[in-house]
């Protein structure tokens, strides 16, 4: 076994579980799941039967990954965020064959308590931000606020809103990466592939947020 399973945890075998991930105090993975490797597993998190999970995935406490779900890498799902998998539940009506789907697109975050309603997709790198409820599709980089969630910015792979400057160009303030909105509205970044990893001297943080907000 080369992953790390605290003895409070629960694995139902079989299920995939790639190296270097960490499964901590009283978690649950069910059987027929799939997680890749570097992933971690906080206090009091589930993941359900056929969930797909990447690479790098940072679970924090207090979250349940319901079937249906797909996350895939480098995703991370806030403290007691709410994932969902039927939009019309009744507890009369059977309906465990007609879980919906809800997919996570790489990088995306999830903040603390915010809920998914099931069937939507949310971008590469988007931002939930705390407490949001999503309803609808979220585009990649987008940074959705409230109830409903609506889109209040954009934000950057390191998690900075960016503005364009008098310029044009839109720069992220830690990793000076620029982004463009193309003319169909779609944000992208210029220097790095939405799918190539970050490189290892970019994937530090070495100042608060408030610190980036100030410049
Ligand atoms: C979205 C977020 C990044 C915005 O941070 P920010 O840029 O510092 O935002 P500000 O504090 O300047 O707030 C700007 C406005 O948005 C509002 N706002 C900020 N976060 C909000 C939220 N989660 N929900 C609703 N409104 C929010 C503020 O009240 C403020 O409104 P105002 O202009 O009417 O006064 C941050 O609030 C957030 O939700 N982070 C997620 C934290 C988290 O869940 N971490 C989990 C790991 S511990």
């Amino acid at each position: 076994m080369n992953y790390f399973v605290h003895p409070t945890a629960i694995i139902d075998p079989p299920c995939e579980i790639g190296p270097d991930t960490k499964i901590w105090h009283f978690a649950h993975i069910c059987a027929q799941a799939a997680i890749g490797s570097r992933c971690i597993f906080g206090q009091n998190t589930m993941v359900a039967g056929n969930v797909t999970i990447g690479d790098n995935v940072k679970v924090q406490n207090n979250v349940s990954i319901y079937s249906g779900t797909i996350v895939e890498s480098d995703v991370f799902l806030g403290p007691s965020c709410v994932l969902t998998n039927v939009t019309n539940p009744r507890s009369q009506v059977n309906r465990h064959s007609l879980y919906e789907r809800t997919l996570i697109r790489r990088g995306a975050t999830i903040g603390a308590n915010a809920t998914i309603i099931c069937g939507v997709t949310l971008g590469r790198y988007c931002f939930i931000a705390a407490g949001s409820v999503v309803t609808k599709d979220v585009p990649d980089y987008a940074l959705m606020v409230g109830v409903p969630a609506r889109r209040r910015g954009w934000m950057s792979r390191h998690g900075h809103i960016h503005r364009p400057g008098a310029d044009g160009a839109r720069l992220c303030p830690q990793s000076g990466f620029r982004y463009e909105l193309t003319p169909t509205g779609v944000l992208c970044c210029l220097d790095l592939d939405e799918e190539a990893p970050l490189q290892a001297e970019l994937a530090v943080g070495k100042k608060v947020y408030d610190e980036f907000k100030a410049r």
